[in-house]
């Protein structure tokens, strides 16, 4: 299974992609997690994206796209992989396309602007895993502390009200393109065309999942 999950920030992109990961083991490729990490890191890459990210805008795609054909280059990308946040902008898509890397389906998590403002105010994530919690709709068992390892949750830095709109805006403008594009490719006859799948990402965690599954099969 090689699939891309597209949604605006705080759609629940990451919620799900852990659930399709775990079902077709397969690893999640979270273009935000390996940013984050090389902004934990202090790398060079990662010092100069940090300012770019806090203030909501998106990372150049010289940047994205050398990050992500590294990453294909693992030999855990044999059996399938999924895209979570990427591509996040037409040439993105292309450079995709134009590398022949394959893409069996698309699936979109469709969520309204005041929904994903509130979601993200109540997220909480564990930096080291990339796992995600909401305070409300999906808390960690004991609060706070990741389910796994115990670990503090924190806010990540981009989550504050007025960064959230910013990306919200920046999504309008420079990723919803590709529902156009994947629709439009996927509904040409093009047989390497990737299925399209749009999901309403309004509903509970666990009636998406189910959602997703059923449409992918
Ligand atoms: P990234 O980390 O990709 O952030 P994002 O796309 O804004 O997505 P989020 O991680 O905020 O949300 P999500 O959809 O994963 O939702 P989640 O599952 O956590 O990118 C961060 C930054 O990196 C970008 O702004 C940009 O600067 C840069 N970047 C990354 N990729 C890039 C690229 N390709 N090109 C250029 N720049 C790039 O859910 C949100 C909350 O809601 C959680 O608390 C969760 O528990 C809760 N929740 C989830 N599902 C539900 C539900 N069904 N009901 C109720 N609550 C729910």
């Amino acid at each position: 299974m090689r699939v891309i999950l597209l949604g605006g920030p705080g759609a629940g992109k990451g919620t799900q992609a852990s659930f399709m990961c775990r079902h077709y083991r397969i690893p999640q490729i979270s273009t935000g997690d390996m940013l984050r990490a090389a902004v934990n890191a202090g790398t060079g890459m990662g010092r100069r994206v940090k300012q770019v990210m806090d203030s909501g805008l998106l990372v150049s795609d010289d940047i994205i796209i050398t990050l992500v054909k590294d990453r294909l280059e693992r030999p855990d990308c044999q059996r399938g992989y999924l895209f979570d946040g990427f591509p996040r902008t037409v040439p993105q898509a292309c450079a995709l396309r134009d590398r022949a890397i394959v893409v069996d389906a698309v699936v979109e998590l469709r969520v309204e602007d005041a929904e994903i403002v509130h979601r993200i105010s109540g997220r909480r994530v564990h930096p080291e895993s990339g796992r995600t919690y909401h305070i409300e709709f999906n808390p960690p068992t004991t609060p706070g502390k990741d389910d796994v390892t115990g670990e503090e949750l924190i806010q990540r830095d981009d989550d504050r009200e007025a960064t959230v709109r910013k990306r919200l805006e920046v999504y309008h403008d420079q990723t919803e393109p590709l529902i156009a594009f994947y629709s439009d490719w996927s509904h040409s006859g093009d047989e390497i065309a990737p299925k399209y799948v749009c999901v309403d990402g309004k509903n509970a965690v666990g009636r998406i999942r189910d959602d997703i599954l059923a449409a992918l099969g």
